[in-house]
């Protein structure tokens, strides 16, 4: 397939672009800085921003598929993808791409802590979500909140923390909440989820909770 890759130099993005590869995927990725992309031989690239509508037309022409690991440089408030995420909605209405699959975030939306014991549930929501990971909830809510008004067929995948350790090839996938003490997953472990949701209508208009 061809597929549309947003934010391939990050951490997930990486290995987004390794296995969409060596799935045999033509790969076509927007990168500031293809230069020191060490995969850009895996893909070809457009130059530029996701802040730019014309670098993401042209990123989103002829895709098969987009997928989207974009994410902020720091905890900061970027809005990267409060700028992003709705001009990528707008090129692949224009050029009817249907699939999208983002990286979300487990704080996107209310019913994330749901299944959590009470201790939990106050500890993420009061010391993680409203303070260190504040601007980071936000631009994943606005993220959610574009993709669900898109009428386009989107997924979110949704996970806890991530670590670059080693996957495990198996997790716990829940469209409700968080699954019981969920607190983290391996970066490999949601780039193999969502590269499966690439062949998959299972999760097709739907934000989805994925962790260990
Ligand atoms: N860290 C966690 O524990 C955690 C947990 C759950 C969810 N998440 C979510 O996962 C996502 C990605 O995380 P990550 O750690 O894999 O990513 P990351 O290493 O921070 O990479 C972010 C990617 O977005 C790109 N990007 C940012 N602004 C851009 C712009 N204006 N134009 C083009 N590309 C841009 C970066 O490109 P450059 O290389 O050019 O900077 C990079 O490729 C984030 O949305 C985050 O909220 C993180």
């Amino acid at each position: 397939m061809k597929i549309a890759l947003f934010g391939a130099s990050g951490a997930t993005g990486r290995l987004l672009t390794r296995r969409c590869f060596d799935a045999g995927h033509q790969i076509t990725a927007l990168l500031r800085h293809p230069e020191t992309f060490p995969l850009r031989m895996l893909v070809r690239a457009v130059p530029g921003s996701a802040f730019d509508p014309v670098a993401v037309a042209q990123t989103v022409a002829e895709a098969d598929v987009v997928l989207s690991a974009l994410g902020a440089n720091s905890l900061r408030k970027e809005d990267v993808l409060e700028r992003a995420v709705p001009l990528i909605v707008t090129a692949m209405r224009q050029q009817q791409v249907r699939r999208i699959i983002v990286l979300g975030s487990a704080g996107a939306k209310p019913d994330a802590l749901d299944k959590q014991p009470a201790w939990r549930r106050w500890v993420v929501e009061h010391l993680v979500y409203k303070t260190l990971l504040k601007w980071p909830v936000a631009s994943q809510r606005s993220q959610y909140a574009t993709l669900s008004a898109s009428g386009l067929d989107w997924t979110m995948v949704m996970p806890p923390m991530l670590t670059h350790g080693r996957g495990r090839g198996q997790w716990r996938v829940d469209p409700d909440a968080l699954p019981p003490n969920a607190s983290r997953i391996a970066r490999e472990d949601v780039a193999d989820f969502m590269m499966r949701q690439i062949e998959s209508t299972e999760w097709t208009g739907r934000a989805v909770y994925i962790s260990w």
